[in-house]
This record gives structure tokens, C-alpha cells and sequence, in this order.
């Protein structure tokens, strides 16, 4: 009795484990079922890679997105489309101790080219010593065209507000030339006795002064539109500061600002376009000018700075600018001046052609103090080691639109530089 009450404890717990295994594998399909849902449902490709890039698993989606005759291939070759493992992969360089993160495109088949962010993390658990690895593909081809359209209509709002700032600009000395020029024909036609040479002078001087307005707003507009025509050279700022200094050399005397120049001896030389870094100077040094009207103290001075970059700082004791214009400076077409003085160009073209340059332009300013314009370009020697000056807009590719001509680029809008394009 007592070997058959033993039998039946036996088989009551064989009975009990057996319901409790089928419970656990019931559970274990509900939660299999519950994470490909979950893998299926979060829109990513997903697949496990051993350190020998071999694919043991992908999910549907990814399958999806791949061709399928190459599913078997190694993960550079059938995700990357690579012959040979990629560089920058923790599964190539463990010791990167990083996920890997790039974009990349490929052709899904049906969809044509799409793109996709690739990312493969290092996957720390049990079975490490295998080597597995997370690779997640997200197709992120209608965010990228999502952000490709905002750019495209930011430029073309941009383009909106200059062409209409731009008809403004220009219509008004067009406007007063009409009615100089009319004015002058009626006189004539009329016989006017009383129209003797020097009122004649008078009115051409004034076409002559209007006309130039529209030719520096144009030459100016210029430089927005004109990407080539820049000129690659080994430039030393000392000679282009300069340069630059005795084209205004005349308007300081006339004013009578005090002229200070600090430039180090041993300055490295710049790669660039000379012309381009001479118009900058002169545009901000005309700035500080017409900041100082009268008297004033005007330093324009270049250094080294870590080794690694030009300083040039062209700084005045001029009125300053108010804290509500700082962030419109770089604005074409800002300006503060009267009509007729100044188009509001000249800084947003020093811009561009300091992003052109890859460098940088600061500027800092104490109403009725002064104010401080900083350029950092990139010294020649650190060029070729490599390094870079860090640019405020955190790129330092050309933007649309900059540089022309040797001869356009002195008309920036002034007396001065006009003059010497004139002669
Ligand atoms: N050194 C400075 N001191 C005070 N204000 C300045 C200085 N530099 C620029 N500004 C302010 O920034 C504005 C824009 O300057 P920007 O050079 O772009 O145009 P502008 O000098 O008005 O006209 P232009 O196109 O003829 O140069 C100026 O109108 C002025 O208000
Ligand atoms: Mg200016």
C-alpha cells in the first residue's frame, strides 16, 4: 500500500510539474508573441550579427527592405552594400567602445532609393563571448525630404523678402533720377533762360549720385548670387590690412579719427581670396567710421591665436549698437543709416565671405562705448595639420551665393572703394 501511496505522490507532482511547465511555456508564448508585436510594430529593421558578420536573425521589416537572393551574405554586404567590413563599426573595432551611427541610402527594391539611419550597438549579455550585435535600420527618407522642403522654403522666403527689399531699395534713387532727368528735359524743351551750367551740374550730379546707389545695391546682390570667381591664394593680412586701410586712409583724415595699427610681425599667412578679406576690412572699417562721425579713436589690429588662427579685430569708440539690433547685424538690407547713406549690405556680404573662408565673425558691442568686429580665419599651417576654427554656424561649407569679380568685389557700397573702382 505504502509503494503504491508513494507511486500516486510521484505521479500527483509529475501531474503538478507538468501543468506548471505548460503554464511557463503558455506565459513564454504570450510574452514571444507580445515582443514581435513590439519588434514588428516599431517601424525599425532589426537583426542580430556575430562578430563574424554573419546575420542569425532579422525581423520582417527588415527583411522587407532587403533583397532577398543576398539575405545570406555578410551584414557589410547585404545592409551596406560594402565588399569589405565597414571602418567605423564596433563589430570591426571593438575597442571604438561606441555605436556606430551613420545615414546611408540604398534601393529597397520597390521604393526606389530611400534612406536610412544605420546604427549597431555592442549587445553586453550571457552569450558575450559570442560576439552579438544589435544592427537597427530606420528609414528616415520622409524626414530628411521633410527637412529638405523647410530649407528649400526658408531660401525661397529669403528670396522673397530681398526681392522685395531689393525693388524698395532700388526704386527710390530710380525714382528721384526720373524726376532729375524729367525735369532737366522739360527745361530744355521749354528754352529755360534761367538753366545756366551749374544748375545743369547740379541735376547730373545728382542722376550720377543715384545712379551709383543703384550700382552699389546691385554689386552688392551680387555677391549673394555668385558662387565662382573666387580666387584661392596665400594671403598675407598684413599687406591686405594694409591695403584696406589706405583705401579709407583719406575719410578718417577728413573726420579726424585717430588711426591705431597692431599687426604682429609674425603673423602666418591665411589661404583665401585677398580681394574678398580686403572688402571685409573696408566694409568694417567704414562701419566704425560712420559710427565715430566725428573724431575718434579707430584700432584695426591682427594676431595669432593659439597658434592656430588669425585674429582680425577692427575695433572703434564709435556709438555703439543697441541690444535689440545685435541679432539683426548679419540681416541684408538691416541698416540703421539715413537713405542714400547706407543699402544694410555690408555685413551680411562680410559674412558670407567669412563662412567662405571657413572662419568666423564676432561682434561685440557697449552702446555709446563702442564696438568690436572680430574675424578668426583658419592660419595656413593649421590647415595642413588638420585643424579648424570652430564656426559659430557649426559648418564652415560655402554658403549659396558668394564671391565675384576682382572689381565687383571693391564696390561695396562706398566713396571710397568707389573711387578706386572708377579710376
Ligand atoms: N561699428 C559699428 N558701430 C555701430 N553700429 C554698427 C557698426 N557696424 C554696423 N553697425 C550697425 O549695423 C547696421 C548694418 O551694417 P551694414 O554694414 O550691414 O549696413 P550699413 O552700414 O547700414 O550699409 P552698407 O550696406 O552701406 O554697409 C548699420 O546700419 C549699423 O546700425
Ligand atoms: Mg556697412
Amino acid at each position: 500500500m505504502k509503494r503504491a501511496d508513494e507511486l500516486g505522490k510521484l505521479a500527483d507532482s509529475f501531474n503538478d510539474m507538468s501543468k506548471e511547465l505548460l503554464e511557463k511555456s503558455r506565459l513564454l508564448e504570450q510574452e514571444k508573441e507580445r515582443l514581435d508585436v513590439v519588434v514588428n510594430g516599431i517601424g525599425a529593421g532589426l537583426a542580430l550579427v556575430t562578430k563574424e558578420y554573419r546575420i542569425t536573425w532579422m525581423n520582417p521589416i527588415l527583411k522587407g527592405w532587403l533583397r532577398e537572393d543576398r539575405l545570406t551574405l555578410p551584414c557589410y554586404a547585404v545592409i551596406g552594400g560594402e565588399n569589405a567590413p565597414c571602418l567605423d563599426c564596433p563589430i570591426t573595432c571593438p575597442d571604438l567602445d561606441k555605436i556606430a551611427d551613420e545615414v546611408m541610402k540604398f534601393k529597397d527594391g520597390a521604393n526606389g532609393e530611400r534612406i536610412f539611419r544605420h546604427r549597431v550597438f555592442p549587445l553586453n549579455h550571457a552569450i558575450e563571448e559570442e560576439g552579438e550585435f544589435l544592427v537597427v535600420l530606420e528609414d528616415i527618407t520622409e524626414q530628411k525630404q521633410m527637412e529638405e522642403t523647410m530649407i528649400q522654403t526658408d531660401k525661397l522666403s529669403a528670396l522673397g523678402i530681398m526681392a522685395s527689399s531689393f525693388a524698395h531699395e532700388v526704386n527710390n534713387p530710380l525714382a528721384t533720377i526720373n524726376v532729375y532727368a524729367e525735369d532737366l528735359i522739360d527745361r530744355i524743351q521749354a528754352g529755360d533762360e534761367d538753366l545756366d551750367e551749374d544748375e545743369m551740374e547740379h541735376y547730373l550730379r545728382k542722376i550720377k549720385e543715384n545712379t551709383e546707389r543703384c550700382k552699389r545695391i546691385t554689386g552688392n546682390l551680387l555677391n549673394f548670387s555668385r558662387k565662382n570667381d573666387w580666387t584661392e591664394d596665400q594671403i598675407r593680412v598684413k599687406e591686405i590690412i594694409e591695403n584696406s586701410v589706405s583705401l579709407v586712409e583719406h575719410q578718417l583724415k577728413k573726420q579726424r579719427i585717430q588711426l591705431e595699427l597692431h599687426v604682429d610681425e609674425a603673423l602666418p599667412a591665411v589661404n583665401g581670396d585677398g580681394l574678398k578679406l580686403m572688402q571685409v576690412i573696408v566694409n568694417l572699417i567704414n562701419n566704425a567710421v560712420d559710427a565715430m562721425e566725428t573724431e575718434g579713436r579707430l584700432v584695426v589690429s591682427a594676431s595669432e591665436t593659439n597658434g592656430e588662427a588669425v585674429s582680425i579685430k577692427v575695433k572703434d569708440s564709435g556709438h555703439g549698437i543697441p541690444a535689440e539690433a545685435m541679432d539683426k547685424l548679419f540681416d541684408p538690407f538691416f541698416t540703421t543709416k539715413p537713405i542714400g547713406k547706407g543699402t544694410g549690405l555690408g555685413l551680411s556680404v562680410c559674412y558670407g565671405i567669412i563662412q567662405q573662408f571657413g572662419g568666423n565673425i564676432t561682434i561685440d558691442s557697449k552702446p555709446s562705448e563702442g564696438t568690436t568686429v572680430e574675424i578668426q580665419l583658419l592660419a595656413e599651417r593649421s590647415l595642413k595639420a588638420g585643424h579648424g576654427v570652430e564656426n559659430q554656424a557649426g559648418k564652415s561649407e560655402v554658403p549659396d551665393g558668394y564671391g565675384n569679380s576682382a572689381l565687383e568685389s571693391m564696390e561695396v557700397g562706398y566713396d571710397v572703394s568707389n573711387k578706386i573702382v572708377s579710376r
